[in-house]
């Protein structure tokens, strides 16, 4: 971990204090959306390529700070490293997305989580590249899939609108998804652990796929892998400050707050935000949550619906990010405006 808590606003946040005016990052804040992005994109051949080459990640990952008053940077990296350096290679496809060849019961026993950090060695300099270059009061977030996500893309070979293979699988093979969510959970905490130790300030889970699971299997395929790494983590670093974003959650969410350990929790746009200030433990600190589309589609709407968001979380920690990813046609200038509002309308 680097620099002091004290002068980085947003990582004083995590650790649970409330300031004046909400910090603020931006989910999947590097990225098509920026023009730079694609110009830098369009010198490499493949984008794990641009993820596995520290000179051009840590310019991705600076890219954003430069055009935005952002509060933190964000690794510029993909959940999908994990299975690539667990032996599963993963392409991205243009247009399409994700895709990696389907796992089967026999592959799952072959996954070596002891090689995850030393494949993944050059992230970790590109963390420590950032690290050297970012102004103190910048927060550096680390990140990595939460293990039913990341399992979700290992079983379908690609995202899918409900993870009905991933469920199908749990269900049919039970024994040897349970080995492969054990599997991420080791590869997970050891990854998040070197990413703290290489410069990270903050860790994010991203379980982006919460959603779709009956209580039983969000209790053991969400909350209880989350729970795992986060306990390893801490016990390597034990003051380890952790946010856990399970898009999707819905009825859940605050189980998935107090049960997993996370320090802070990351609402998806459909969560209210006066209910998660309602039902969250006092000070319990929250970041979120602003409809994407509503930052796509900017002016007075975004405006309000900020100012709204930032009036019903003012009680405890709060950090102002989106309620999901940005999208790729949103328009920079609206970023702008968003961060300014944020900021108190400067
Ligand atoms: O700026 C940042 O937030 C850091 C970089 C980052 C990326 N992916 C870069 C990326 C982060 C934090 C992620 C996380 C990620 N990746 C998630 C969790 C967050 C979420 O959105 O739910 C998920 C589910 C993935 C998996 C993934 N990677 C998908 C579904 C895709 C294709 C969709 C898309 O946006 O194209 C990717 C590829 C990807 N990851 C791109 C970027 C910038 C686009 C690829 C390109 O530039 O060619």
């Amino acid at each position: 971990m680097s620099g002091a808590a004290g002068a980085k606003p947003l990582l004083r946040t995590v650790k649970g204090e409330r300031l004046e005016r909400p910090p603020i990052w931006i989910m999947r804040q590097a990225g098509r959306y920026l023009p730079e992005y694609r110009e830098l994109r369009a010198k490499t051949t493949s984008f794990l390529d641009l993820c596995y080459t520290p000179a051009l990640a840590t310019e991705a990952t600076l890219q954003p700070l430069r055009r935005f008053e952002l509060d933190a940077a964000i690794l510029f990296s993909d959940i999908l490293v994990v299975p690539d350096a667990l032996g599963q290679p993963v392409t991205v496809v243009a247009g399409e997305g994700p895709r990696l060849e389907p796992l089967t019961v026999g592959r799952i026993k072959t996954l070596k989580p002891e090689k995850v950090v030393a494949h993944l060695g050059v992230v970790l300099e590109t963390l420590s590249r950032v690290e050297a270059a970012l102004s103190p009061d910048k927060t550096l977030i680390g990140f990595c899939g939460s293990p039913w996500t990341v399992a979700t893309y290992m079983i379908a070979g690609k995202g899918s609108p409900d993870q009905a293979d991933a469920k199908l699988f749990a269900w049919r093979e039970p024994e040897a998804f349970e080995h492969l969510i054990e599997v991420l959970v080791e590869a997970s905490a050891t990854y998040l652990i070197a990413q703290l130790e290489h410069g990270a300030d903050v860790v994010q889970l991203f379980e982006s796929w919460a959603a779709n699971l009956d209580e039983r299997a969000f209790a053991r395929w969400v909350i209880e892998p989350n729970r795992k790494i986060i306990e390893r983590v801490r016990a390597a670093i034990p003051d380890a400050p952790i946010i856990g974003f399970p898009r999707g959650a819905g009825a859940m969410f605050a189980d998935f707050a107090t049960m997993t350990g996370v320090s802070m929790l990351g609402l998806d746009t459909t969560t209210p935000a006066r209910r998660a200030d309602d039902l969250l433990p006092a000070g319990f600190g929250v970041q979120g949550n602003l409809d994407p589309l509503r930052l796509l589609a900017g002016g007075q709407q975004m405006e309000e619906r900020a100012a709204e968001i930032i009036r019903a979380l003012s009680g405890r920690p709060h950090i102002f990010n989106l309620g999901h990813g940005i999208l790729p046609t949103t328009p920079v200038e609206h970023v702008s405006r968003l961060v300014e509002v944020v900021k108190g309308g400067r």
